[in-house]
C-alpha cells in the first residue's frame, strides 16, 4: 500500500496528505490531495541511480506562496475542468451563453481562478494488479468557475511494476458541459538546470496554429519543415531559437484511436527515457518558457527558463468555439474517459 504522510497544512488551516507510491524497482511517486499535485518522482538512470525528474516544492508552502501563485506554473497539477485556453473566457452551449472568469489576459486558462490545480481532492490509496495506486475524487458543483452542471471527476494514479506512471481520469455531468482535463507535471531528465539537450519526437503531422494570445486561428499546420517538426527525433534546444518566446503549442497527434504514441524523450547524459501514450488526439509541449528564476524549488534548485517541460495530452485549446476540433462537451449520461502513460526507462 502507498504510505501516507502529511504535506504540512494550507494557509486556511486544512491539513494536506502526501501520498508515495513505490514500486520493486525503487521506482516513487509522491502526490499530495491538493490539486492532485506530483511533487515527487524517482527513476533510476543507466548508472542505476535515482533521481527526482519533477519540478516542484518539498510542502505546500511551496505551492501557495504569493510568488507562486502569481507566476501560476500549475507544477504537477490536475488541471481542470477545461485544461488550456478557452478564448475570451467565452462559449455558447445548446443556444445558453458562458462566461468563465479571464486569468490568462483577456483567455480563460486551466479551468480559471481556482482551477482543479487549486482544490483539495477525496484521496484513497490503494493497490491493483498494475501496482499500488491514488483515487481520487473531487465534484466540481454547478456554476464553478462559471461552468455548468455538477461535475464528478475521478483520477486514478498508478505506479506500474515495469516503471511507468499511469493517470485514468473519468468523469460524469448532470448538464451538458466542456471538459478537458490533463496534469501539468513539469519534466527534466537530466542533471541540468535546463532541459534544451533532451531529445524529443512526437508522431504529429500537424500542430494548431494560434494568435498572439495562444489560441488557434482554427489552422491546422503541417509541421514539415518548421522547427514544430518533431516526427523524427531533435533536441529540444536545436531550433528553439526560432519559436518565438519557446514551444507553447498543440501538436495534432497522428493516431486517435485508442491508446496511442504521443511522444519519445531521451536525455544523452543520464540516458533516461520516457514515452508518452495517450487516447487523447492532442498533447500541448511547453518548454517552461514563462519560468524566470524566481521560483526556487525543492534541493534549492531555481528554477529559470526552460528548467521542465510539460506534456500534457489533451484535446485542442479552445475547442468550445471551434466546432471543427474533436468534441469536448460531456453529455449528461456519458463517461469521460481518458488514460496517458508516462513509461520511463534507460537507454545506455
Ligand atoms: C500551459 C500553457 C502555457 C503556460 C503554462 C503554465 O502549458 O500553454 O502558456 O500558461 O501552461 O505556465
Amino acid at each position: 500500500m502507498p504510505t501516507a504522510s502529511s504535506f504540512v497544512t494550507t494557509t486556511d488551516g486544512t491539513e494536506v496528505q502526501l501520498f508515495t507510491l513505490t514500486n520493486a524497482h525503487g521506482v516513487q511517486v509522491s502526490i499530495t490531495n491538493y490539486g492532485g499535485t506530483i511533487t515527487r518522482l524517482l527513476v533510476p538512470d543507466k548508472a542505476g541511480q535515482l533521481g527526482d525528474v519533477v519540478l516542484g516544492f518539498d510542502n505546500m508552502r511551496g505551492y501557495q506562496s504569493p510568488e507562486y501563485r502569481k507566476a501560476g506554473p500549475y507544477f504537477g497539477a490536475l488541471i481542470g475542468r477545461y485544461a488550456n485556453r478557452i478564448a475570451q473566457g467565452k462559449f455558447t452551449l445548446d443556444g445558453k451563453a458562458y462566461t468563465l472568469a479571464q486569468n490568462n489576459g483577456a483567455n480563460t486558462l486551466h479551468g480559471g481562478q481556482q482551477g482543479f490545480d487549486k482544490v483539495l481532492w477525496q484521496a484513497q490509496p490503494g493497490s491493483s494488479t498494475e501496482g499500488q495506486t491514488l483515487t481520487l475524487k473531487y465534484r466540481s458543483p454547478d456554476g464553478e468557475e462559471g461552468y455548468p452542471g455538477n461535475l464528478d471527476v475521478t483520477v486514478v494514479y498508478t505506479l506500474t511494476k515495469d516503471d511507468a506512471l499511469q493517470i485514468d481520469y473519468t468523469a460524469t455531468t448532470d448538464k451538458a458541459t466542456p471538459v478537458n482535463l490533463t496534469n501539468h507535471a513539469y519534466f527534466n531528465l537530466s542533471n541540468d538546470p535546463d532541459i534544451l539537450g533532451h531529445v524529443v519526437t512526437m508522431p504529429a503531422d500537424r500542430y494548431t496554429v494560434v494568435d498572439a494570445g495562444l489560441i488557434p486561428t482554427g489552422e491546422l499546420r503541417p509541421v514539415k519543415g518548421t522547427p514544430f517538426d518533431f516526427t523524427a527525433p531533435h533536441a529540444i534546444g536545436e531550433r528553439i531559437s526560432q519559436v518565438p518566446g519557446g514551444y507553447d503549442h498543440n501538436w495534432v497527434l497522428n493516431e486517435t484511436q485508442g491508446l496511442h504514441a504521443a511522444a519519445q524523450v531521451y536525455e544523452p547524459t543520464t540516458g533516461r527515457t520516457m514515452e508518452v501514450r495517450t487516447t487523447e488526439p492532442g498533447i500541448q509541449f511547453y518548454t517552461g518558457n514563462f519560468l524566470d528564476g524566481t521560483l526556487k524549488g525543492k534541493e534549492g534548485k531555481v528554477y529559470g527558463q526552460h528548467a521542465g517541460f510539460c506534456l500534457e495530452t489533451q484535446h485542442f485549446p479552445d475547442s468550445p468555439n471551434q466546432p471543427a476540433f474533436p468534441n469536448t462537451i460531456l453529455q449528461p449520461g456519458e463517461i469521460f474517459k481518458s488514460t496517458t502513460i508516462y513509461q520511463f526507462g534507460v537507454r545506455s
